[in-house]
């Protein structure tokens, strides 16, 4: 038996847990007052990693410290999820520049990802910082553009007003700390398949899980008995 709460998702100061930790103690000792046979005290997720320029990371290791030792005299096993602290950081988005294309005063840059891919930017104007494979390309003088994915809705976008470097058609970007919520976000729509994963260690890389084909997508649709001929 024990107590669980989540306090929200992203957070990157170690005040909130500490604060809602110190409520949920308070309730413990309550509880355990009234006889409550408590074992575990769960803390939820919520561990923010660094997506913009300008977000502070948050110490961890002062928040285990503090955690820990405010935990101790409890007796309780304490659990934490931190999901996104995990592996956040570790995973990016890989895709090609398609096209690129002026309209009016703004720049876009095309790229063979999408909406579908990647989520968070058109559900709720997550940043992602992007940037070129080829290190090169980094040097050359940022312009300002949005980074669109090919699929025909107002919300394909990866960023948007963006200062990057100017990657041309065929050059490779990486689109940063996609490691959460990203695959697990992903869907098929449009009928583009699952991008593949790979893992890669120092300079060894393996497919981990291969791209899915269309053919895969649509082999379990079946037709109704009133359309079955
Ligand atoms: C109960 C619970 N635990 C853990 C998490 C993971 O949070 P995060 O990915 O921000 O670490 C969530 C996310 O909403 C959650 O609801």
């Amino acid at each position: 038996m024990g107590l669980a709460c989540h306090i929200g998702s992203q957070i990157l100061e170690a005040s909130p847990f500490l604060a809602s930790f110190e409520r949920l103690c308070g309730l413990v000792r309550a509880l355990q007052a009234d006889g409550a046979p408590l074992r575990q005290l769960d803390l939820g997720g919520g561990m923010g990693i660094t997506y913009a320029p300008g977000d502070r990371e948050l110490d961890v290791e002062q928040l285990g410290a503090a955690l820990t030792a405010a935990v101790a005299p409890l007796g309780l096993e304490l659990v934490l999820e931190p999901g996104r602290y995990l592996v956040g950081s570790a995973g990016v988005l890989l895709t090609r520049v398609i096209g690129r294309k002026r309209s009016g005063e703004r720049e876009f840059v095309i790229v063979d990802a999408a909406m579908n891919d990647l989520l968070r930017p058109a559900l709720y104007g997550a940043y992602h910082p992007i940037v070129p494979v080829d290190a090169a390309a980094g040097e050359r003088p940022t312009i300002r553009a949005d980074v669109v994915g090919p699929v025909c809705e107002c919300g394909d976008f990866l960023a948007q007003d963006r200062l990057i470097a100017p990657a041309e058609p065929g050059e490779l970007l990486a689109i940063l700390s996609a490691g959460a919520y990203g695959m697990a976000m992903a869907s098929t729509y449009n009928t583009r398949p699952l991008a593949a994963e790979v893992m890669v260690r120092g300079g060894q890389f393996a497919v981990t899980r291969p791209r899915k084909t269309v053919d895969a997508l649509i082999a379990e649709e079946q037709l109704p008995a009133w359309l079955a001929r």
